[in-house]
């Protein structure tokens, strides 16, 4: 599993340093709740997530105390530094599977964050879902409990493709919980993943098909990514697997961005397309704006003013910090001006409204040559870039990584 940064010592009150007042200001406040559960660990996934038999004793209602203990927790922090009161403009409930909670306990959580915090009149307010764990009745609790949007793990559409990721779900299950959400006025979006092992570009093109068949607000498509320490890795280094060809990768990316756009589905983030600016994920937004979150739970990370901290990642660890009334972080950093500058130009390069030339000035003066080299190159846009924006071309969103490189010098 992915280890957590070093960071310095995160004081067990919480209590925020005095900086935050200052980089707070202009910032809209997001939450975020990690539920570290699954019913079977897909190989690919090095998220902070648990089996049953992994718990050490934590259970479903047991973790929801916790969470619900730290949403208080956090109302004190935020009030002794000082912050002016903000509600949440977003709530997001990530995984893990959120979803291995019942509807009740979610709509619980989300209730408490409203009192204790604030939740903003139409704030959007997803779960990620599994397909197979989803059904009407679940789907019409949340919505009657104030969830707006619905984020389903579709991955891929073709059965052979999902049992090499290990899903539980099927093709069948993923159109029924689309057809639920929408009757219950959530808004969907369905998550793909191109370069599974196997996958021949036909049948990538099959899954980009049948999710723009289901009409969703919003497709994310991400490029399979072979983490360190997964049974994927092991699979690969074996030999019993083929490590994802880039080529390919960049072709089946090419392809999303084909058929989605013809399908009047607008990229907005490298990975992310919508329908309509209206659907774009509000909160992945606040996210890659560097605005401020809370991250509750196992493992989740945080941002308020310029400060990042990040829970322990065992559920059972963090119910301990609970239990002993002290703050569940492990560690914390202290952003610099230029490591807030740098993560900036990292995370909003690969928006598309651009990011300001001005920014990357701040920290490469020289900046001018490589962007005209980008331009040259057809990764950035010439008129955007007169215009004072960083506008990534299709070419430029298959490189992005690199051409930041070359930014920051
Ligand atoms: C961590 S999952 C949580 C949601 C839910 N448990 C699910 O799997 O549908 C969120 C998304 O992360 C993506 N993801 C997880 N591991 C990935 C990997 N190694 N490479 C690319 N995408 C990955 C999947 O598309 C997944 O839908
Ligand atoms: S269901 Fe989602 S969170 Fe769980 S292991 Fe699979 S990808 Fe990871």
């Amino acid at each position: 599993m992915a280890q957590l940064p070093d960071g310095d010592v995160a004081p067990l009150d919480g209590a925020l340093p005095a900086s935050v007042l200052a980089n707070s200001s202009n910032k809209t406040l997001h939450a975020y709740l990690h539920i570290p559960f699954c019913r079977v660990r897909c190989g690919y996934c090095d998220f902070n997530t648990y089996t049953s038999s992994e718990l050490r004793g934590v259970t479903q209602s047991s973790l929801l105390d916790d969470l619900l203990a730290e949403i208080r927790f956090s109302r004190q922090v935020l009030a002794n530094a000082g912050l002016p009161k903000r509600e949440f403009s977003t709530v997001f409930f990530g995984g893990g599977t959120p979803t291995q909670l019942s509807a009740a306990q979610l709509v619980e959580a989300l209730s408490v964050l409203r009192y204790e915090i604030g939740i903003a009149a139409g704030a959007e307010i997803t779960t990620e879902a599994n397909p197979d764990n989803v059904d009407d009745a679940y789907l019409a609790e949340l919505a009657a409990g104030g969830f707006t949007r619905i984020s389903l793990g579709m991955q891929s559409a073709v059965d052979s493709v999902l049992k090499v990721l290990d899903r539980t779900h099927n093709p069948a299950n993923v159109a029924k919980a689309v057809a639920a959400a929408k009757s219950a006025g959530l808004q969907v979006s369905v998550d793909l993943i191109y370069g599974a092992p196997g996958e021949t570009v036909e049948q990538w093109r099959e899954s980009l098909e049948t999710a723009i068949a289901l009409e969703p607000d919003h497709i994310s498509a991400y490029s399979l990514i072979v983490e360190d320490g997964t049974k994927l890795a092991r699979q690969i280094r074996g030999g019993d697997l083929r490590q994802p060809d880039e080529d390919e990768q960049a072709e089946k990316y090419e392809l999303a961005d084909e058929l989605l756009s013809k399908a009047g589905f607008g990229w907005y983030e490298v990975s992310n397309f919508s329908r309509t600016p209206e659907t774009r994920s509000a909160h992945n937004l606040a996210y890659w704006r560097s605005n401020d979150w809370w991250g509750y739970g196992p493992g989740a990370h945080s941002h308020i003013g310029g400060v990042r901290w990040w829970n322990v990642k065992h559920p059972a660890t963090f119910a301990q910090k609970i239990a002993d009334g002290v703050s569940p972080a492990l560690a914390r950093e202290v952003l610099s001006d230029e490591t807030r500058i740098t993560e900036r130009i990292l995370l909003e390069v690969r928006i598309k409204d651009g990011l300001a030339i001005e920014v990357v000035k701040t920290l490469n003066p020289e900046a001018a040559k490589p962007i005209s080299q980008a331009i040259a190159d057809g990764l950035i846009e010439a008129d955007a870039a007169l215009r004072g924006n960083l506008h990534l071309t299709l070419k430029g969103r298959l490189l992005a990584d690199a051409l930041v490189r070359d930014l920051l010098g």
